[in-house]
């Protein structure tokens, strides 16, 4: 009989878990990309176009090619052949256009192009011969001015996959019109570039079989492998991609980047192994979050109903593929009102593709939306909370349909008592402290709440330890740590003696991680794989001496500490391992694919789904010095069922910095005239620093939905930073007096 003495463990979902990965992070243990050791290793460095738009002429390498240690320089002159399909899905997250190829023809899309790779027998060597190498160009007219291309921008013809189509209702042209108050606004967001700690980096082993092992910094190992097969026309069991652990996403991972295509391509010309890494400074060659304009115009009644909104948005992208988001739908579906109207369009110029950058589309126009809903709130004389409590919509306001739930009135009502908002004065400069003025700001932020086809095996050894495994990543965000507490709380197991694997694409098949839907998606997959070996291991149970469980289903049985326990005689139980020792079983395994159409209801289909957000932000502001200080940040969250409240609220912190880094910091310069980003570095692209953060306060509503997906689980990468900016910026207004429309709200700005 097992041992049923001591305390059962009840660790699972809910349970505050610190992550499993933390100690191999913190030692240096777990390996990014480019720490994987490979014998007689290759390095290659990227030489970079020099030129926004034009031609390449030729080359001159003498210099480089001198330089001791240099095996071969690569560019579109010499590589080897590929396979380039001209199709989008060779890459599951790309948008619709012709995606870039490295290396493949004289052709200049943009500056910072990687137009040759310079490979040596050192990173030193073939780093210094890449700075001799000559490029010479034939420039043509090139455009980067945003306000310019924007005059040319246009509907997108082809909708990416995801993007949401506008559904106006009403009149909102006549109701703005006819009302008595109303707000007519124009924002603007900079170009963001991500920043992970990570830089981008692929190692590429090449196997004595001619196989390629490829060590990617990628938060989609399958979605890299199949991109690489249908660029170099390779079979799906010669190409395996590996990220077990990556520094940190935020949606630059999402697409292959180019130092992938341009590692393995060097692998394959040269038969030897090879090392890619993007310096910080070629980071901002890629992709980026595009710069946006928006106007919003909002009219209420007398008494502060809404009565129109109209929402219209351009975004940047490039000259060769259509980027897109969802932009203006936000402000469609997040209040009550008769009448709403939306446009959205994009704008093209000579930079790389923009891409999708933590809570894309929502965090450029819920975040300015939620700026314009400030300033109507003003204008109608109500407090800003008051006024959007007033046009709460209980279902999706667009599409009209329920949500799963929504829980966000408790999120309001949960982040006003804790910032303490009750009592705030109306007007602005009402709250001065010495030098500083005082200001408090609320926003209500947005994002999906999805659910994408994943699958999870689990394994169950004669020890007594438990593996779950699934290709999906953890850029940082606890999906180990989350499959280890879904799958202890589906086998009532100790979750030390569980372990995960991940990040790679030999593992059961998963999306990319994006969007926020992995720990629901993958949390679905290990749930139905642990269920699947419970049932495997009931079975067993049967051959237990005495059958101490008779004929019980998995309903009749509950699963703690390591066994099977009859519910109606807790006497009676068999430990999973007593089971397959009776059974003859070395392992019991079990794989399984959790999907929205996979057991998803009909009620499922004919609803929205979403995660809510109250942010509430204190600023001070030294009006003489233009300095803008956060000092507090209360973060209200309504996203179902928290899986790991630790890893939770870690992420929620995260979006919270990265929001008051596109209030106050984040901003990428173009010079015009070089069609160049000009600060690529982290000197003069500023992200918050500690000093920058102060006190910031995560809080997670009820929100029981065992409809939106299997575990009721939402997601919780990209809310944190949805209209946290606004929140900011709102202050600023409450306390300078001061409309900033335009973020980041620099020092310059405000004197
Ligand atoms: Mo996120 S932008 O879906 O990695």
């Amino acid at each position: 009989m097992p041992d049923t003495r001591h305390e059962p463990i009840r660790a699972g979902i809910g349970t505050p878990l610190s992550r499993v990965d933390g100690v191999a992070k913190v030692t240096g243990e777990a390996r990014y990309a480019a720490e994987r050791p490979a014998a007689g290793l290759l390095h290659g460095v990227a030489v970079l176009a020099p030129i926004a738009r034009g031609r390449i002429i030729g080359f001159d390498e003498t210099a480089a090619r001198a330089v001791p240690g240099v095996v071969e320089i690569l560019t579109h002159e010499n590589r080897p052949g590929t396979a380039w399909r001209d199709r989008n899905f060779s890459d599951e997250t790309a948008p619709p256009g012709h995606p870039f190829r490295a290396l493949d023809d004289a052709t200049i899309h943009f500056a910072g192009q990687p137009v040759a790779v310079v490979v040596a027998t050192t990173f030193e060597a073939a780093r210094f011969a890449a700075s001799l190498l000559r490029v010479r160009c034939e420039e043509e007219p090139h455009e980067m001015d945003f306000n310019t291309a924007r005059v040319e921008a246009y509907d997108p013809p082809k909708k990416r996959s995801g993007h949401q189509a506008i559904k106006a209702r009403g009149d909102a042209a006549e109701a703005w019109e006819a009302a008595p108050f109303k707000v007519d606004a124009e924002f603007h967001l900079a170009t963001e570039h991500h920043n992970p700690m990570e830089m981008h980096a692929t190692t590429v082993i090449h196997g004595q079989d001619g196989s390629l092992t490829v060590h990617d910094k990628t938060q989609g190992a399958p979605n890299v492998q199949s991109y690489l097969c249908s660029v170099f026309g390779l079979s799906s069991d010669k190409v395996r991609v590996v990220s077990e652990y990556v520094g940190g996403g935020f949606g630059s991972g999402l697409r292959p980047q180019w130092q992938v295509q341009v590692a393995v391509m060097a692998a394959l010309k040269l038969e030897r192994s090879v090392r890619v890494v993007m310096t910080r400074q070629q980071m901002f060659t890629h992709v980026h979050r595009p710069e946006a304009w928006q106007r919003v115009r909002l009219a209420t009644d007398d008494v502060g109903q809404l009565r129109a909104i109209r929402n219209e948005a351009v975004t940047a992208t490039s000259r060769f593929e259509d980027n897109q988001e969802n932009v203006v739908n936000w402000g469609l579906m997040a209040y009550a009102c008769p009448n709403a109207d939306g446009d959205y369009k994009v704008a093209q110029r000579d930079t790389y593709t923009s891409g999708d950058m933590r809570a894309p589309g929502a965090a450029t126009g819920m975040t300015l939306f939620e700026m314009a809903m400030d300033e109507m709130a003003e204008t109608a004389g109500l407090d800003p909370l008051a006024f959007r409590l007033l046009n709460y919509s209980k279902v999706d306001a667009m599409s009209g349909l329920p949500y799963t739930s929504k829980a966000l009135r408790e999120a309001y009502r949960a982040g006003a008592e804790a910032f303490g908002w009750e009592g705030r004065p109306f007007a602005p400069r009402s709250m001065k402290d010495g030098h500083d003025l005082v200001g408090q700001g609320m926003a209500t932020g947005m994002w999906e709440a999805g659910f994408q086809k994943t699958s999870a095996r689990a394994r169950l050894t004669s020890d007594g330890r438990l593996e779950v495994a699934s290709a999906t990543a953890d850029i940082g965000t606890g999906t180990y740590t989350t499959m280890v507490l879904v799958a202890a709380d589906a086998l009532g197991m100790d979750p030390a003696r569980i372990t995960a694997k991940l990040g790679d694409s030999n593992l059961p098949k998963a999306p990319v991680e994006g969007g926020s839907t992995a720990a629901a998606s993958v949390g679905a997959a290990v749930d139905l794989a642990c269920r699947a070996l419970a049932k495997q291991l009931l079975k067993a149970a049967r051959k237990v001496e005495g059958d101490p469980l008779g004929r019980a289903g998995l309903d009749d049985v509950e699963l703690r500490d390591g066994c099977i326990v009859l519910k109606e005689d807790r006497s009676k139980s068999v430990g999973f391992t007593q089971a397959m020792q009776a059974a003859g079983l070395d392992e019991v395994v079990a794989e399984e694919t959790a999907g929205p159409s996979l057991g998803g209801s009909v009620s499922q289909m004919r609803t929205s789904r979403a995660t809510h957000s109250a942010v509430f932000a204190e600023v001070r502001v030294d009006e003489e010095l233009g300095v803008v200080r956060v000092t507090r940040v209360v973060n209200a969250v309504a996203a179902g069922r928290i899986i790991n409240p630790k890893t939770a609220r870690s992420q929620i912190l995260g979006g919270v910095v990265m929001g008051i880094g596109m209030a106050l910091h984040e901003e990428t310069f173009a010079d015009l005239r070089l069609g160049r980003w000009m600060n690529h570095n982290l000197a003069e692209y500023h992200v918050p620093a500690h000093a920058d953060v102060a006190d910031i306060e995560v809080i997670f509503v009820d929100e029981v939905d065992p409809v939106v997906t299997p575990l009721g689980v939402k997601g919780l990468g990209e809310i944190g930073i949805v209209s946290t900016a606004a929140a900011v910026a709102n202050a600023i207004w409450h306390a300078t007096g001061q409309r900033h429309r335009s973020l980041p709200i620099t020092i310059d700005k405000l004197i």
